[in-house]
């Protein structure tokens, strides 16, 4: 079985071929990046219109040749942005004869860990942290997902983000945050571990995003009080992910953890997290953050297990993991 996969959630289109014997064969990958960074976040109308003149080009590039089937994300998402790909791939693979799969978003995050040479073994819990999703999984199997926890409010991601543009840091200011904070000194501001000292395990970040506001309002900002704002923000960010992750494996009993998701590119999350005590598992960095790959990954096992899309083109904008 080989898959093209298609993801056009948010503002990255993506494409790559999986193949069930051979591994992954190819993928790209255009970014939307440049084009939103002038409104200082996505604008969807924007997304959907550059997938659409993007997409079959990027297919192009990289030659599909024996595909016997197609995946695309099917949500959660953008609307206008999940039509592009699920209607070029629903067709496709009408017009080729082949089958084709939609696929969820996060289980695509979640499963991007099994494209790495040392995959982890079922079953474990996954920490999914990117710019719209905070969640806990506890993972049995292919999809037998368990959501443990999740925000209450703001994504880590978009945490992330909206300190960095109160820094001034341009749109999705995450990775250059985190960057920007190897200067800073970690004691020198204090910013809040929401629900820490509360059982359960959901999320709140909405309060770091505040902290930092009101610490701008009160200081100059310059290099150094930018770099040690940075620090502190994602030392609190970082523990509290750690703290949870610790005792979702605590509750759950799971020996191993899946980290994935563009914050699960962080540097100080992943040296935090290699000391929890358990078998911890990352996909490598481009693959933290939205691709082609892990849909195709996804799309493969589906097929593979049976399943496959109808002869309609449906998206699920908003569709919780755990009703896959
Ligand atoms: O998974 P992803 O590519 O897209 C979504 O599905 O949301 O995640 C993007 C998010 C953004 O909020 C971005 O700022 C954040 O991941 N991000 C990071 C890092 N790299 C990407 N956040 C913190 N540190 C990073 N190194
Ligand atoms: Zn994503």
């Amino acid at each position: 079985m080989r898959i093209l996969g298609l993801e056009t959630s948010c503002d990255e289109t993506a494409v790559a071929i999986y193949d069930a014997q051979k591994g992954l064969l190819a993928h790209v990958l255009y970014s939307q990046v440049a084009l939103h960074a002038e409104y200082g976040g996505v604008v969807p109308e924007l997304a959907s219109r550059d997938h659409s003149a993007k997409l079959l080009g990027l297919i192009d590039e990289i030659k599909p040749q024996g595909i016997t089937g197609i995946a695309f994300t099917v949500g959660p998402g953008l609307a206008g942005a999940l039509l592009v790909g699920a209607a070029l791939g629903r067709s496709l693979g009408y017009a080729w004869g082949v089958p084709a799969i939609g696929v969820h978003h996060m289980e695509g995050h979640l499963l991007a860990p099994m494209l790495e040479p040392h995959p982890p073994e079922f079953p474990f819990v996954a920490l999914l942290v990117s710019g719209g999703h905070t969640l806990l999984v506890n993972v049995a199997g292919l999809g037998q997902y368990q959501i443990l926890g999740e925000s209450v409010d703001d994504a880590v991601g978009e945490a992330f983000d909206k300190t960095a543009k109160l820094l001034g840091i341009p749109y999705p200011g995450g990775a250059a945050l985190a960057a920007l904070s190897e200067q800073g000194n970690p004691n020198r501001f204090h910013f809040p571990r929401p629900m820490l000292n509360r059982a359960g395990l959901d999320f709140s970040f909405s309060g770091l995003k505040t902290a930092a506001a009101q610490i701008i309002a009160k200081e100059t900002l310059d290099e150094q009080t930018r770099a040690d704002i940075a620090r502190s923000f994602q030392d609190a960010a970082v523990e509290t992910l750690s703290v949870k992750c610790q005792r979702a494996l605590q509750v759950t009993g799971q020996k191993r953890l899946v980290v994935a998701g563009g914050v699960g590119a962080n540097k100080a999350l992943r040296e935090a997290l290699a000391h929890i005590g358990a078998d911890v598992y990352f996909p490598r960095h481009e693959f933290c953050t939205d691709n082609g790959a892990m849909i195709a990954y996804v799309g493969c096992q589906r097929l593979l297990a049976g399943q496959t899309s109808d002869l309609s083109i449906q998206i699920w904008p908003r569709w919780s993991l755990d009703q896959i």
